[in-house]
């Protein structure tokens, strides 16, 4: 199973063209995370409050999607050269469940998925993402994840991305070796 954060705040904009190439004939979800209520993170690492219980919101949810797939794929726009808020705001919430050890084994389990990250921006994004792509590598690093691949591709209008054929070419590559992936199983 494939869970596919889903970042971008245009459902039917370049990123969602990727995706649905990156997708088709995979056993798949997509978390519609613009659509999604995620609470900021509360640090409080260093205060007698053991882990906060108190959000109310939809990322404990998500969280048991990502938990439960072998493929995490986050799929961002590039924002102000940087990952999108929704997806930001999920990434920072795993230092609350890092904390929550007794719920999951979180970072072990973490480290044991594959992680396709897709990054689409319409200002020469192959080098100006790469502060994003560093960004990522970090966490990565961090939640000793080592299995994991980005794509950049490149649009402003919906729908431009089409005209990036390298990227066009490189999903259609990636969603043939997921597919055979499935087919292993
Ligand atoms: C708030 C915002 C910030 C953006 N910042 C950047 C940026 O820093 N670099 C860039 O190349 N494109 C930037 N863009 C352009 C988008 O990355 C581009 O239009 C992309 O195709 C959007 O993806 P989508 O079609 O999936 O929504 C920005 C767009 C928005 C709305």
């Amino acid at each position: 199973m494939i869970t596919c954060l889903f970042g971008s705040s245009r459902s039917e904009g370049n990123s969602k063209v990727i995706l649905d190439e990156l997708l088709k004939g995979t056993d798949y979800q997509i978390i519609d995370l613009f659509h999604k209520n995620i609470e900021k993170v509360i640090d409080q690492r260093h205060s007698d409050v053991g882990v906060n219980e108190s959000h109310k919101d939809d990322y404990l949810d998500i969280l048991k999607k990502v938990m439960g797939a072998d493929t995490i794929v986050f799929s961002t726009p590039l924002y102000w050269y940087s990952m999108s808020a929704s997806l930001k705001l999920f990434i920072d919430r795993w230092t609350e469940s890092l904390r929550e050890s007794d719920r999951y084994n979180f970072k072990h389990e973490m480290s044991k998925k594959k992680y396709i990250v897709i990054i689409v921006g319409g200002d020469n994004p192959k080098i100006k993402a790469q502060p994003l792509i560093g960004q990522f590598k970090y966490i990565f690093e961090f939640m000793n994840i080592t299995n994991y691949s980005f794509i950049v591709g490149e649009g402003v209008k919906p729908l431009d991305i089409l005209n990036d054929e390298k990227t066009m070419e490189q999903i259609k590559i990636l969603n043939f070796n997921l597919k055979k992936g499935l087919k292993n199983v």
